[in-house]
């Protein structure tokens, strides 16, 4: 399992490398760019980002966390809300891997996010396929980006926002993985949304390709000695009870598979929201 850190701010990443003694890559997103420091201060001084100066300023944290990490994988996301189409989102992708040898393209996983994440796949460029809520959504990533090689995508379920609406997330990843048990193994699946060192380590502990964790839990896991679960940890899988079934079969077109999702509508209107938060509009 690789190790990865969800925020915005270089002097975290910095601190977490030299806490743990490694991190493999780390998660950006609109909200965390607008809790960045610098990007905060700008707005409180009344002194917002032009349309092309966010841009500008998302690309040398980029740049700077690439500096910080060359050999991990740097996830940019993709500005989109319901009207941004798959030919935006392609020209923003297209835009990022340019800043960095090492991104990873984040989209939603909506239509427009799928279309785009199909094609960048087939120009060779990566994926880090978001607002990932259900198996369904897991299926289509999977059918949308096949012929990618292993490494190219990356699939993000967002555990704590399903936990925050009373239902399981990290039962979410045990059922992807164990669907994905019958697959190339092309898509690795991201555990996103972590909030707690249970969800760390019971991610740990299933087995999950990467988890991506904020900064305050990879310090208190660092403080508390790296611990790895072992075979009678409450989550070890040996002690849950078993998936019943295999899931989806993963031969559909990506476009048979439902994959709307209300979390993902509201976590794309939470994205744009933030991120618009940081525009003066009328620049
Ligand atoms: C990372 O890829 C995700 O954007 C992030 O983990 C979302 O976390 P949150 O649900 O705490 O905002």
């Amino acid at each position: 399992t690789r190790i990865f850190l969800d925020g915005a701010d270089p002097e975290e990443t910095r601190q977490v490398l030299k806490a743990l003694g490694f991190l493999d890559g780390q998660t950006t997103n609109p909200s965390l760019i607008a809790k960045n420091p610098a990007a905060q201060a700008h707005k409180v001084a009344g002194n917002k980002f032009s349309g092309t100066a966010i841009y500008e300023f998302y690309k040398e944290l980029c740049q700077e966390l690439a500096a910080l990490l060359p050999q991990g994988s740097i996830s940019i996301e993709v500005y989109g809300d319901a009207k941004t189409t798959t030919e935006a989102m392609l020209t923003q992708a297209r835009q990022f891997d340019t800043w960095i040898k090492n991104a990873h393209i984040k989209l939603p996983t909506t239509a427009a996010g799928l279309e785009a994440a199909s094609v960048l796949v087939g120009e060779g460029r990566r994926v880090n396929m978001t607002l990932v809520f259900s198996q369904e959504q897991a299926a289509a990533v999977y059918a949308a980006t096949k012929g990618a090689r292993r490494g190219a995508v990356f699939l993000s379920p967002f555990i704590g926002r399903l936990d925050d609406r009373g239902e399981n997330g990290m039962d979410l990843i045990r059922h992807i993985l164990r669907m994905y048990q019958a697959s190339d193994g092309h898509v690795e699946v991201l555990t996103a949304s972590v909030r707690s060192m249970e969800h760390l380590l019971c991610a740990l502990s299933i087995g999950s390709d990467i988890i991506t964790a904020p900064y305050k839990l990879l310090m208190a896991w660092a403080e508390a000695g790296i611990p790895i679960p072992g075979p009678d940890y409450a989550y070890a899988p040996g002690n849950l009870a078993p998936i019943p079934d295999e899931g989806l079969p993963l031969d559909k077109p990506w476009q048979e598979y439902a994959i709307g999702h209300p979390l993902t509508d509201s976590g794309m209107v939470k994205f744009s929201e933030d991120w618009n938060g940081l525009i003066d509009m009328s620049s």
